[in-house]
């Protein structure tokens, strides 16, 4: 499209009517000159927006927004500059003149074809509403009743029904004056092998697919009976429709997420519908597509907040890790509500009603914390090779966060939860695909040539002598509080071994530790722990050894949880800023508690 000469912004300016326009979203009434009502910008309830007709502005004294009736639509709607001059120049009859000649017949040529397009696919939703309300409609009706969507939802949404028979909207629109190869390009009709055409969505509830001015471009059509080969039947691709470009819901939605803040990005039509039901008006959803960066570029101009909330199997899991790096990309910050396996947001909803759901978007994590999450809980304490495949994924993950400080922030959490040094982490992070092989060797090397922390090696020693306290060391859980996961696995080999044959085999023990620098502590350890004295001083020892295992654990625990405090935006994540300052507090007691310990016991 060519540029918008300013003649015609001038003329669209003095030609529009801004009470009209304005008047669409906003109720107005009238004092002396000029006009007023609540901003549609802020939440209020005392009248602070006023229009002033004769001058063609709008202001509010609330939030201060003002301009002329182009700021208006473009704040309101999210239109960019030339898509609002087009659409009051359309609305109020102006000719926009642009282009050379031959390109202004191909735009006029394309505007007429748009508008018998858009023509056609109005008349089809009405033929699809009336057909919802009229008598074959009936089991489509009882089919939105009883999945709770009311009527003022239903209309709001245009939900109609796509009659039983092969060519009731064929004739329909036919009669209309329309020609079958037209509706066919429309992809409301197919053609048969005979000549003649049959309606692509039969006996189906309808829902239109609408753009953000409001007109209908496609429709999707869901069975209503799960014994249907296809749930959804979607209008195809068409010149004037591309599939990715839309967001189902979004002209409902866009005052609701300007409202809100943020948009709620769920999985299905269905979902988008039942929650506007309950109020939650900000939903909306791809229409089963991955979110593509079109999509993305258009929600970006709504709101810079998504909160994702798609169904919670393993299907919505994955599908909301896809939408990361398409988020990213449209600088949009993204948040994450999982729901239990089998629950997506309209059960959910349907179930724990919409103040649930409200806490539970309140509650909602950051996608990268979600997802990181997701990746190592699974294997926290768990073998190397296993602690690598997540890795892998992790690192995958992190290649998508651009932020200097989050990178920062979760790579230390890896290293914190997979318990690799932060040092060679962020070699590996830097470079997992090249040279995978060498850094992962020396990921190995080092992890098992790690040094035992004192205590460590001291609980090590005495339990060597001592196999009958192992019992206790694993039932207390004790091994949590140990640094080297290699030792954790070797004690519980001798754990179990004791467990088989009531005594500890040192060379059987040993024959099992690959041949590191573990395995050279070990032969050390059992030596010593062969001239260990009597059993009350060995305790002695061992409780200390546990004494400072348990501290360095908590100090550990405390400098994480302090970095996370200084990284949770205390107003926004209310809700997670109060879990960890509760958390702090019990790792504090918990260090009090040792303390005290130390002072009360008997020297
Ligand atoms: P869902 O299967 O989650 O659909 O697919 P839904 O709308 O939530 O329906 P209910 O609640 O199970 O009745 C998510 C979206 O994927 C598209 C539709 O847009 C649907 O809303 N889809 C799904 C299709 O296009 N075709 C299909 O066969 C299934
Ligand atoms: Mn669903």
């Amino acid at each position: 499209m060519g540029l918008i000469p300013d003649l015609v912004i001038e003329q669209v300016l003095s030609r529009t009517d801004i009470l009209q326009t304005v008047g669409e979203y906003v109720t107005l009434k009238r004092t002396g000159n000029n006009y007023k009502g609540l901003c549609p910008f802020h939440g209020e309830n005392s009248p602070s927006f006023f229009v002033h007709p004769s001058k063609g502005i709008f202001k509010c004294f609330g939030c201060g927004a003002g301009g002329n009736v182009v700021n208006f639509l473009m704040t309101i709607e999210g239109w960019n500059f030339p898509e609002t001059v087009r659409h009051l120049a359309d609305k109020f009859g102006i000719e926009i003149a642009e282009e050379s000649d031959e390109e202004a017949e191909q735009s006029r040529r394309r505007r007429e074809g748009k508008k018998l397009y858009l023509r056609i696919m109005t008349e089809a939703r009405a033929f699809f509403e009336q057909t919802l309300e009229a008598e074959g409609g009936r089991a489509a009706l009882h089919y939105l009743r009883e999945r709770d969507i009311d009527a003022v939802t239903s209309q709001a949404f245009g939900l109609g029904y796509a009659p039983q028979g092969w060519q009731n909207l064929f004739e329909h629109l036919v009669a209309l004056g329309h020609k079958g190869p037209v509706l066919e390009r429309a992809g409301l009709v197919i053609a048969n092998n005979k000549g003649g055409y049959y309606d692509r969505f039969r006996h189906r509830v309808v829902f239109p697919v609408v753009d953000i001015w409001g007109n209908t471009l496609a429709f999707g059509a869901r069975a209503l009976s799960s014994e249907e080969q296809a749930k959804y039947i979607n209008s195809p691709e068409t010149p004037f429709y591309k599939k990715g470009e839309q967001l189902y819901g979004l002209d409902q939605a866009k005052k609701g997420i300007q409202k809100a803040e943020f948009a709620l990005l769920v999985e299905g039509n269905f979902d988008v519908i039942s929650l506007h039901g309950q109020g939650l008006d900000m939903a909306i959803a791809p229409m089963g597509t991955a979110l593509t960066d079109e999509q993305a570029r258009l929600l970006a101009r709504y709101t810079k907040r998504v909160v994702i909330a798609f169904d919670g199997d393993q299907a919505g899991q994955d599908a909301t890790l896809r939408c990361m790096s398409v988020l990213e990309r449209a600088q949009i910050e993204t948040l994450v509500i999982q729901f239990d396996e089998l629950d997506d947001p309209d059960s959910f909803i349907r179930r724990h009603g919409p103040k649930a759901l409200h806490e539970k978007i309140a509650d909602a994590v950051p996608l990268v914390a979600w997802a990181l999450d997701r990746m190592l809980s699974p294997v926290e304490g768990a073998s190397i090779e296993r602690k690598l495949v997540a890795l892998k994924e992790a690192s995958e993950l992190l290649a998508d966060v651009h932020d200097t400080l989050s990178w920062e922030h979760y790579a230390q959490e890896i290293s914190r939860r997979l318990a690799i040094e932060p040092r060679l982490l962020r070699e590996y992070l830097k470079r997992p695909k090249a040279n995978e092989e060498a850094t992962r060797k020396a990921f190995v090397d080092a992890q098992r040539g790690a040094e035992l922390e004192n205590a460590e090696y001291g609980a090590l020693v005495v339990l060597l002598d001592h196999p009958e306290w192992l019992e206790d060391f694993f039932r207390d859980e004790l091994d949590k509080l140990l640094c080297s996961q290699e030792l954790a696995e070797f004690l519980e080999r001798a754990h179990n071994q004791y467990g088989q044959t009531q005594q500890l085999n040192g060379p059987m023990l040993l024959e099992r530790i690959d041949n590191g620098p573990l395995r050279k502590t070990v032969e050390r350890a059992m030596v010593e722990s062969a001239t260990l004295y009597a059993a009350d001083k060995s305790l002695r020892w061992y409780q200390d050894c546990v004494r400072t295992l348990k501290k360095n654990w908590a100090n550990r625990t405390l400098d994480h949880i302090m970095l996370e405090l200084e990284r949770v935006d205390f107003r926004a994540e209310r809700a997670r800023y109060e879990a960890l300052n509760k958390q702090r507090e019990q790792v504090n007691r918990f260090k009090t508690a040792l303390d005290l310990e130390v002072k009360s016991a008997p020297s």
